[in-house]
Order: structure tokens, then sequence, then C-alpha cells
């Protein structure tokens, strides 16, 4: 098995957005490792906190970064675009989109809401901005698009890129592109005056820590 690629990929978004659907198939394309983050923790390879209050796990990225050690993998994961690598692919969602796809998973309608509004907000790409370059950033929409297909959209991105041509094929994937704020920047409005919960800026949070 010979990998398409030497350097890592992070694969990044809001949950639901189909970070694991697409790395799975982009996994079978490039012929190379996936490393999904929430594995290592299930496997006991790296350690966590609980954060009680917000029901979630706090992972250190510099010991995620130590932990995975690698060159040529697809890292996906909530945090994976906190973590070294060339290229942060974040799959985004229309918010209405997303809210159902969430609704599937029988959350809680206040962990629904959170990250709906941290997709209004682009937090993850915010977040992604303060440590990587923005040209290394790319937003997908995935919400018209079947997993494959946009594993085929990243691969191309990469090939674009060894083959120096980058710049003009991810033009239209360029950080920044998507924005929901626009059209869906009312259901963040309301959200915030139901007053059931803090907007989580994922960004705005302290050092590469995340759930
Ligand atoms: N491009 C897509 N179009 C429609 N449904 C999708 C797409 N990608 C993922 N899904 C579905 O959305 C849900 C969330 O996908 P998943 O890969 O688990 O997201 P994540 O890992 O980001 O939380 C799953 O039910 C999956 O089948
Ligand atoms: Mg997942």
């Amino acid at each position: 098995m010979t990998s398409e690629i030497d350097f890592n990929i992070a694969i990044s978004g809001t949950p639901g957005t189909g970070k694991t659907t697409v790395a799975n198939s982009l996994q079978r394309m490039l012929k190379t490792k996936l490393v999904i983050i929430t594995e290592l923790v299930k496997q006991g390879k790296v350690k966590f906190k609980l954060d009680e209050k917000r029901n979630c796990k706090i992972i250190d990225a510099d010991e995620l970064d130590k932990v995975i050690n690698e060159k040529g993998v697809i890292i996906e994961g909530l945090i994976s675009h906190m973590l070294d690598c060339k290229f942060v692919f974040i799959l985004r969602c229309n918010p209405i989109v997303l809210r159902s796809r969430l609704r599937k998973r029988r959350w809680q309608e206040k962990k629904i809401r959170e990250n709906v509004d941290a997709e209004i907000l682009d937090s993850i790409a915010i977040s992604a901005s303060q440590y990587h370059k923005r040209s290394n950033i790319f937003e997908i929409d995935t919400t018209h698009q079947k997993p494959e297909q946009i594993a085929r959209i990243i691969r191309k991105i990469i090939q674009a890129y060894i083959r120096r041509r980058h710049k003009k094929f991810s033009e239209e994937y360029k950080f920044g592109k998507i924005n929901w704020t626009k059209d869906y920047g009312k259901m963040l409005i309301r959200n915030i005056n139901q007053n059931s919960h803090k907007v989580m800026l994922k960004g705005g949070e302290s050092n590469r820590k995340e759930n």
C-alpha cells in the first residue's frame, strides 16, 4: 500500500458535518492511514480530563501530536485542525440540515443548539486560523454532496497542490467562502434569546484544548 501523501491532513468540522464518513472514504482513495481522534481516546492512548459542566472531554493537542507522531496520515476529529498538519479541510453544513442530522443522534436540544450556533459562527474555521495559514485551510459545504464527492474534492485539492496548481483549483473552497450568518443569523439570535445556553465560540477558548 503506497500512500499518495507524505504530509498530514486534518478533517475537521462541527459534529454532524460528515467528518468520519468523509475521512473513511478519503482513506480508501488515498490508501493511507486514518487516525480517528475519538478512537485514540477510546483505546486509552490519549489522556483527557472531563469537563462535567459542558459534558465533554478535554484533550491536550500537544500531547495528541506526540501520540500521533507520524507523517502521511489523515487525522479526523473535532480538534484535528489544532494539530500538526499541512492542510485542514473543514466540512460545513447548512444549519437547518445540520440540526436535523444531530437530532437523529438524539442529543439534548441544548447541545444541538450549541453546535448549530458554532456552525453558523464559523467557530472551527476561526479556531483553525489560529493554528494554520489561511491559505492551507479549506472549507467544503457538505449539504448537497455525497461523502464520496467530498472526498474526491479533497483529493483533487491535494493533487493540485502536489502539481503546484493548487491556488487556482481551490479558489472555490478557500477559507472564508462560506457564510451562514447572512441567511441563518436569525436562527442564532433566536437561540441566544432563548437564553438557555452560552454560545460556544471555540476559537475564543484557551489554548489547544477541546472536547
Ligand atoms: N455528505 C453527506 N450528505 C448527507 N448525509 C451525510 C453526509 N455526510 C455524513 N452524512 C450523515 O450525517 C451523519 C453524521 O455524519 P458523521 O460522518 O458521523 O459526522 P461527524 O463525524 O462529523 O460527526 C451520519 O448519519 C452520516 O450518514
Ligand atoms: Mg465522527
